[in-house]
């Protein structure tokens, strides 16, 4: 049964015309302007989400719950480069962040990350999250309150090159230039077995990284790349958007290796052949 609207609710308005691609959060109780007019979202109070409001000109919009990647989207403030939810979405599940888990993160930069983390994590979890400059620290941090979520997160001014306060983390997560130069920061924060992703928008940091990444006890190595693209959704003539983001990032996946273990096994050609022998989705006729 969906909840209905309270007051001071964060809501996401979309247009009723599909044409318009903008969207908007904003706090149930407002009154809200755009071009097609001033919507009272006091009116939302009591109703469910999907519900369409109607502007003093007659214009509609829907109301609905704003998600993790809303937020990112159309709701915080930037003074840096940010995660975007698509990688967003990958880390989360191929790291394995979920309810509960205890995130180590840097940079803070635009909280855009720490706010998809904080979503994941839920209250029985916590994101540590990192960043040498102030004023970056401070907007993360203000993204963050007014989403309503910082209990799940403390941030901290401080350059990582001085190591992590925190130990057993089941995520280190590096959205920072030259990740190649916290790699022992990370492995010392991890719990055994815990997951290191880095991002990085070139593929020269992807090389310093993965040579960094050799010397330590790091195994399971992935670098990948995210590629989205949307389609016009029109049935009867069904094509892509003229446009698309071509580049965002690269991400490197690592899991850590008990540092006593014989790490060498597994990066040896033997682990290589072993995951050329797999079925792939061809195998399966998918
Ligand atoms: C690309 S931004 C991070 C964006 C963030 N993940 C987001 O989604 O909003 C990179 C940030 O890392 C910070 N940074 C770079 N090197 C650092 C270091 N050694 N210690 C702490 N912060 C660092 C920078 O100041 C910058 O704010």
């Amino acid at each position: 049964m969906p909840k209905p609207f309270q007051l001071d609710d964060f809501v996401l308005l979309v247009p009723a015309n599909p044409e318009k691609q903008q969207r908007w959060i904003a706090k149930v109780g407002e009154k809200f302007s755009t071009a097609g007019g001033v919507f009272d979202l006091s009116e939302l109070v009591g109703r469910e989400p999907g519900c369409v409001l109607v502007s003093h000109l007659g214009e509609k919009i829907f109301a609905f719950r704003p998600t993790p990647s809303d937020w990112v989207l159309y709701a915080i403030k930037r003074q840096t480069q940010v995660t975007y939810p698509k990688e967003m979405g990958y880390i989360l599940v191929r790291a394995g962040v979920t309810a509960g888990s205890k995130v180590i993160e840097s940079g803070s930069g635009s909280g855009a990350s720490t706010l998809m983390f904080a979503f994941a994590v839920g209250d029985s979890g916590h994101v540590f999250s990192y960043e040498r400059r102030p004023e970056f620290s401070e907007l993360a941090r203000k993204n963050i309150e007014r989403a309503g979520l910082s209990h799940r997160v403390s941030f901290k001014v401080k350059d990582i090159a001085d190591g992590f306060d925190e130990r057993d983390a089941d995520i280190v997560f590096l959205d920072v230039r030259e990740p190649w130069l916290y790699l022992r920061q990370a492995l010392d924060g991890l719990a055994n077995g815990g997951s290191l992703v880095v991002l990085v928008p070139t593929t020269n940091q992807v090389s310093e990284t993965l040579r960094a990444i050799q010397n330590l006890p790091f195994v399971d190595i992935e670098v990948s790349e995210l590629l989205l693209r949307h389609y016009k959704p029109n049935p009867e003539r069904l094509r892509p958007e003229d446009r698309m983001v071509a580049h965002t990032a690269f991400l490197i996946f690592a899991r850590k290796a008990q540092e006593n273990s014989d790490s060498e096994k597994f990066k040896s050609d033997e682990g290589v052949e072993a995951w050329k022998g797999k079925e792939t989705c061809q195998d399966f006729g998918c």
